[in-house]
């Protein structure tokens, strides 16, 4: 997994991918054309795509409400879905695009195979890596290069993803400490991706509070240390209020440019820094028992 995250920019997709404008799904018609909508359907290290889609949207001005699907049920109306899946066998998201197909919802997958894949809808199929999170930079650039076809949306296609050392070690102490991970609503995506990284590789449990609503109550009863998440891309609103709260309680800053290349590379230290703090505590971090064990304990 270690590896995986050095080399993440080999991963990246640098050209456009190949999609029908129309398809037909058991005899219905369905148009790959622009919605007001989109739905980003999935769990996990694939469901981070639809989470960081939407912090990117929201930073750039995308044209389309970016609303993101982690559940079996999905009662949307309009709009049009990117359904994704790692492994193509997530259940919820398998669902929830299937709800959507049967309400005449346009959808387009982005998997490594499985059922997904076989559903015979429009698949973009990535590159496997030792495990779902490791493969971001493959599901979320498959899912980008989607949105320039069907929307024309601009992004940056980063050339590497250059390593820091300092930063990996800053991290490394701050996650140890199961810091309370706070950023602006802009950032969510980026901050709950920090958070799964801690849980999954690190097997710690920090907690996210998204500002300004967390400036309205857990402001008060706050007490651990505070890993807190800034960017000089997102509203002024935002950064005033994650300054404020370092002002009041103190706590590390982390300034992340919100472009695919400056998320791309902090999420790479985010990762080594939770393979190392796994490591250092002689925890295997590439196994989720727990999280094969639900799976394997669902109906
Ligand atoms: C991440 C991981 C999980 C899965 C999630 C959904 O490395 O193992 O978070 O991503 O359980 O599974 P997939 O990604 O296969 O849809």
């Amino acid at each position: 997994v270690l590896d995986d995250y050095l080399n993440w920019e080999r991963y990246l997709i640098r050209s456009e991918v190949d999609l029908p404008e129309e398809y037909q799904y058991q005899g219905r018609l369905y148009r790959l054309a622009p919605a007001d909508r989109l739905y980003i359907a999935g769990m996990g290290g694939s469901g981070v795509v639809g989470d960081l889609i939407r912090d990117l949207s929201f930073v750039w001005g995308w044209p389309f409400e970016a609303v993101v699907v982690k559940d079996y049920f999905f009662r949307g109306g309009d709009g049009l879905m990117l359904a994704v899946s790692y492994s193509g066998n997530t259940v919820e998201t398998i669902t929830a695009a299937a709800a959507a197909l049967r309400r005449g919802m346009p959808v387009i997958a982005i998997t490594t195979g499985g059922k997904l894949a076989e559903m015979g809808i429009p698949t973009i199929k990535v590159p496997k890596a030792s495990a779902p999170r490791a493969a971001l930079p493959q599901m979320l650039t498959a899912a980008l290069w989607t949105l320039r076809k069907i929307y024309g949306v601009n992004f940056d296609t980063p050339s590497s993803l250059p390593y820091d050392e300092r930063l990996a070690d800053r991290l490394v102490k701050t996650l140890g400490a199961r810091p309370t991970i706070v950023a602006p609503v802009s950032m969510q995506g980026l901050a709950y991706r920090v958070k799964n990284e801690a849980n999954e590789n690190a097997k710690l449990d920090p907690s996210v509070e998204v500002l300004p609503e967390a400036h309205h109550n857990w402001i008060e009863g706050a007490s651990g240390p505070i890993m807190a998440m800034t960017s000089p891309d997102i509203p002024a609103e935002h950064r005033t209020r994650v300054r404020l709260t370092v002002d009041l309680l103190s706590g590390e800053v982390f300034e992340v440019p919100m472009t695919v290349g400056g998320i791309l590379t902090f999420l790479k230290h985010v990762g080594i820094a939770t393979v190392k703090i796994a490591l250092a505590r002689g925890i295997d971090p590439l196994k989720t028992p727990r999280i094969d064990e639900l799976k394997r304990r669902l109906p």
